[in-house]
C-alpha cells in the first residue's frame, strides 16, 4: 500500500510534569472514584501520621475526622482532617512535602509505609480538582519553639507548590506533630465500610497506637492503645550489591565521596569488605585505584553484572526492616477480635532478587470471631492493611480452604470455623502485583515463606484444638461417672448405715476428680446441671 504523501504530520509533541501525569492518571494512585477517594485520602494521611510516629519511637496518637456539610450547595464535599503527635515537618519542607509530586523524605533504604513521595500530594491534587480548595497544614517539629501554618495548592503544569498563606505562632506547649486538613468530593456512604475496616485493621497491626475517629454523622470510635511495646524503628542501610542495577550504580557513583573504585565498593554497598572488593576487582580486571566517576558505561555494566552474579555475598541485612514481633501481633489480635486463642510467628529474614524481606503471621480462633466457610484473611505490607484484590493475592492461594495449598484438615480445623489469619510482609521492595499495590505477587521465595509461616501458627492452633477437645472429652467422661454418684451414695448410705450421704458422695466426687486431673468441679457441676 502506498501512503499518500499529502497526509502531513500534525503530531504535537510536549512533555508532562509529574503533577500533570498523575492528574491524568488518578486511578494509578487509588483515586478512581468519589468513594475510593475518601478511603485513599484517609489512608494516605493516616500512614504519614504513623510513619512520623512509630518509625521514630513515638507512641502514636492519631485523630481522624470526616465532616460533611462543609461547603454551601456541595453536599458531596467532605473535610478530612488527620492529626498526629509525630516528629513534625520543618517549615521550609512543608510546601514541597504537600504540593510537589515525587518529593519525599522516605527515598532511602528504610522500611516505611510511604516510599513513593506521592500519597499526600495525590489527596491534595484530588481535593483541588474536585473542590478548588487548598490544603491546610499545621506542623511543629520536636525542638521548634514555633508552630507553622500553611495553605497550599499545586501548580499542576509546573509541578510546584503555590503558597497561598504562611503564618507562624509562638509555641506555648510542648506539642509536636502535624495536622492536615483537606476538602474533597466524596461518597461517604459507599466509602464508610472500607474506612471503618481500614481503621480496624490499622488498630490490629498497630496496637501501640491510640486512634480516634469521628465520622460525618458524629459517631466516634476509639481504638485505645493496648500495649506500649513498639516495633524497633527501621535503620537506613546501604544497598545490597545483588539488588543493584545500572541506574542505581550510576546514582551512587554521582553522589559518592570515594576517590577509588575499591573504596567506592566498600563504602557504598553493604557486605563488601577488603576481601570481597579484591575478588570483584580481580574478576572485572579494572584498576582498583580508578576514580569511580571516570568509569565508562561498559565498565559499569560489567561491574553490575559481576555483582549480580557473584554468589559469595552475605545475605542482605534486615536492620532497615521494622517487623512487629510476636507479642505485638498477639496483642493486636486479642484486643480487637477478642478470640479464645491466638498465636503469632515472626520468621527470620529471607531474600528475593537481592531484597531482604520478613514474613510474620498470626492466627486467632474462637471467642467473638464468627464461624465462616473461609478464614478471614488480614493482609498487611509494611504495616499497611491491604483491603482490595484479596482473591488475587498469593496468600489467598495458600490459605483458601477449597483449593489452597494448605489442607486445613491436617490442622484439625473443620469448616465453618471461627478463624482469622494475619499475614504481614516487610520489605523495602514489596512484590506488589499491580499498580494498585493491593495484592502480593507469586514470587516463589515470598510464597514459600508465607506458607511456612502460616503453617507455623496453624500448628500451634492444632495443638490448642486437640488439647481443648481432650478436655471436653475428659469432662464428658467425668460427667458420665458423676451422674451415678447420687444413686450409689444413697445405696451405700442405706446399706452401711454408718456414713451419711453427704460424706459418701463428696468422697466419690474427690475420687473422680483425682482421676480426671484437668477437670474442675465447676465444669462437672455445670455439665450435670445442663444435662438435667
Ligand atoms: N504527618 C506527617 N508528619 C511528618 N512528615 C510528614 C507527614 N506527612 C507527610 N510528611 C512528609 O511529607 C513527605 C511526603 O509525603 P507523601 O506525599 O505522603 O509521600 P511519602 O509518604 O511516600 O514520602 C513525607 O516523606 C514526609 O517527609
Ligand atoms: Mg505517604
Amino acid at each position: 500500500m502506498i501512503v499518500s504523501s499529502s497526509i502531513a504530520s500534525n503530531e504535537k509533541f510536549r512533555s508532562l510534569s509529574a503533577a500533570e501525569f498523575f492528574y491524568r492518571n488518578k486511578e494509578i494512585a487509588g483515586f478512581s472514584n468519589p468513594a475510593r477517594a475518601i478511603y485513599q485520602t484517609v489512608r494516605e494521611l493516616v500512614e504519614n501520621a504513623l510513619d512520623a510516629t512509630d518509625s521514630h519511637g513515638i507512641l502514636p496518637v492519631i485523630k481522624v475526622a470526616i465532616e460533611s456539610d462543609v461547603m454551601p450547595e456541595r453536599p458531596d464535599v467532605y473535610l478530612i482532617s488527620v492529626e498526629d503527635n509525630g516528629i513534625g515537618i520543618p517549615p521550609d519542607n512543608i510546601p514541597q512535602a504537600f504540593a510537589q509530586l515525587l518529593y519525599s523524605s522516605k527515598y532511602v533504604l528504610r522500611q516505611t509505609r510511604g516510599m513513593f513521595g506521592l500519597g499526600a500530594k495525590m489527596a491534595v491534587l484530588y481535593g483541588q480538582l474536585t473542590t478548588g480548595k487548598p490544603v491546610e497544614v499545621v506542623s511543629s517539629t520536636i525542638n521548634s519553639s514555633r508552630i507553622y501554618f500553611f495553605k497550599l495548592a499545586i501548580d499542576v503544569k509546573e509541578n510546584k507548590p503555590i503558597v497561598l498563606h504562611r503564618a507562624s505562632f509562638k509555641k506555648e506547649s510542648d506539642w509536636h506533630g502535624t495536622i492536615v486538613k483537606l476538602f474533597i468530593e466524596g461518597d461517604w456512604n459507599r466509602a464508610k465500610p472500607k474506612v471503618y475496616e481500614y481503621l480496624k485493621r490499622t488498630a490490629i497491626i498497630a496496637p501501640y497506637a491510640s486512634i480516634i475517629f469521628k465520622d460525618p454523622s458524629n459517631n466516634v470510635i476509639y481504638f485505645e492503645r493496648s500495649t506500649t511495646l513498639m516495633p524497633r524503628p527501621p535503620r537506613e542501610v546501604k544497598p545490597h550489591p545483588q539488588g543493584v542495577d545500572i541506574e542505581l550504580f550510576k546514582m551512587l557513583v554521582q553522589s559518592t565521596t570515594a576517590k577509588t573504585l575499591k573504596e567506592f565498593l566498600i563504602k557504598e554497598f553493604q557486605g563488601i569488605g577488603e576481601v570481597t572488593s579484591n575478588s570483584i576487582i580481580e574478576m572485572v580486571r579494572i584498576d582498583p585505584a580508578r576514580d569511580p566517576k571516570s568509569l565508562s558505561n561498559e565498565e559499569i555494566e560489567l561491574i553490575v553484572k559481576t555483582l549480580r552474579e557473584y554468589n559469595n555475598f552475605k545475605p542482605p541485612r534486615a536492620d532497615h526492616l521494622s517487623y512487629l514481633g510476636e507479642e505485638i501481633i498477639k496483642a493486636g489480635l486479642k484486643n480487637i477480635l477478642k478470640p479464645e486463642f491466638v498465636a503469632a510467628k515472626t520468621r527470620k529474614p529471607s531474600v528475593y532478587e537481592g531484597h531482604a524481606f520478613i514474613v510474620e503471621a498470626g492466627i486467632a480462633y474462637g471467642g467473638d470471631i464468627p464461624p465462616s466457610e473461609e478464614p478471614i484473611l488480614l493482609r498487611f505490607a509494611n504495616k499497611i492493611p491491604l483491603l482490595y484484590d484479596e482473591s488475587s493475592d498469593v496468600t489467598w492461594k495458600i490459605v483458601e480452604p477449597k483449593s489452597g495449598t494448605i489442607n486445613w484438615d491436617v490442622y484439625e480445623v473443620k469448616w465453618p470455623a471461627p478463624l482469622v489469619i494475619l499475614v504481614h510482609i516487610c520489605s523495602t521492595k514489596i512484590p506488589y502485583k499491580g499498580v494498585g499495590k493491593e495484592s502480593i505477587a507469586d514470587v516463589p521465595e515470598v510464597e514459600k515463606e508465607i506458607e511456612s509461616c502460616v503453617r507455623d501458627v496453624a500448628r500451634e492452633l492444632k495443638s490448642y484444638i486437640i488439647r481443648k477437645r481432650r478436655e471436653v472429652e475428659e469432662v464428658e467422661k467425668a460427667v458420665e461417672i458423676v451422674k451415678y454418684i447420687p444413686d450409689i451414695a444413697t445405696s451405700l448410705a442405706v446399706i452401711t448405715n454408718e456414713a451419711s450421704y453427704d460424706v459418701i458422695s463428696s468422697g466419690l466426687m474427690n475420687l473422680v476428680l483425682k482421676k480426671f486431673k484437668n477437670v474442675k468441679i465447676r465444669d462437672v457441676k455445670d455439665v450435670v446441671l445442663s444435662v438435667e
